[in-house]
């Protein structure tokens, strides 16, 4: 049977593109998450049916990627989850909802603050919804929350087994740092497995693309090295080695703590990285971004806010074995 999932705070659909390039394609080859031999993974059967996100924005590069139209919708409004005028369970949830509420930079206010509702409500709907498999990433800083907890509890007391895990795609040897807690849970006996990576660290060069050099939209002003050198993160293109920052949601828009840059001495320029090299470090697909029409500005944010492709597809390897 398909394992239908609902890609809930779905944004630019990080679970979808897992999904959609399916198990043993990436570094999850590498890992132990893989399913053994006498199991079944069922990641090849897994299809994403529903997605619901606030944000407008991302509807139409998502149904065009990803072959369904989110609802636009408030999360703290549900009341089940589930696909209208259908009979047909959804069997798995995924959630990554909004960080800042757990954040220093978003003054870590957990459950005072509003951006946690849709989380909270989450919650609530276990009990009743039962969905057999659930996925769950958020920042480091989660841990320990009060919603942290409460997830754990109710997880635990609506019979689920759980597991938690703390990986960087580095881990999978992609040179990006991002750092994110991560939760499975599951509600029969399959084992879930612990994360191991065996992978060889690959270089920064895969993921630059030379026309990029050309798009002036890119160049940092000299003044603003000027003022911020310090502060930036320069990578020169010739490091074989460099492993770049966390791209946030803020890249392009705040110039320090927000990722990386990139310096070609023979060019003599100093550049962001392009959304889509964002993206594809990221492990979604070559020039996700080239057919839409968003400004920069708004695929920055996007491909902030989004997730390591290559680590959803490792745990989903975990999860989703029979
Ligand atoms: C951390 S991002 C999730 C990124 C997404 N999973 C991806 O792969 O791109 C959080 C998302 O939740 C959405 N969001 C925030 N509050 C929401 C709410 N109350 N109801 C629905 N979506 C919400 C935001 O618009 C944002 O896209």
């Amino acid at each position: 049977m398909p394992i239908r999932i609902a890609d809930l705070f779905c944004g630019i659909g990080g679970v979808a593109e897992a999904i959609s390039q399916g198990p043993g394609t990436t570094a999850k080859d590498h890992t132990t998450g893989r399913a053994p031999a006498q199991q079944v993974n069922q990641m090849d059967t897994s299809a994403v049916v529903m997605a619901i996100d606030i944000d407008q924005s991302v509807t139409s590069l998502y149904s065009q990627q990803h072959g369904v139209m989110p609802q636009c919708s408030t999360i703290e409004s549900l009341e089940y989850v589930q696909l209208p005028d259908s009979a047909d369970k959804i069997d798995m949830w995924w959630m990554s909802p909004p960080c800042q509420p757990y954040t220093s930079r978003g003054l870590q206010r957990g459950c005072n603050d509003s951006r946690s509702n849709a989380l909270a409500n989450l919650i609530n709907l276990i009990p009743s919804e039962r969905p057999r498999f659930v996925g769950f990433e958020n920042v480091p800083a989660f841990r320990g929350s009060r919603h942290h907890r409460k997830l754990q509890q109710t997880l635990h007391e609506t019979g689920y087994q759980t597991r938690e895990y703390l990986i960087c795609p580095t881990e999978l040897g992609v040179p990006m740092r991002r750092k994110r807690f991560y939760l499975l849970a599951r509600r029969d006996k399959g084992k879930l497995d612990d994360f191991a990576s065996t992978c060889p660290m690959r270089s920064l060069a895969n993921f630059v693309d030379t026309p990029s050099w050309d798009n002036a939209a890119l160049h940092v002003t000299a003044e603003l090295i000027g003022r911020y050198r310090p502060a930036m993160n320069i990578i020169d293109l010739q490091d074989t080695s460099a492993v770049t920052a966390c791209f946030t949601s803020a890249y392009g828009k705040s110039p320090v703590r927000s990722g990386s840059y990139l310096h070609c001495q023979r060019r003599g320029i100093i550049r962001r990285f392009s959304a889509n090299e964002i993206a594809s470090l990221m492990g979604f697909r070559k020039h996700f971004f080239s057919s839409c029409d968003l400004e920069l500005r708004s695929q920055y944010r996007l491909i902030g806010n989004s997730l390591s492709v290559d680590v959803v597809s490792a745990l989903l390897s975990i999860l989703l074995v029979d």
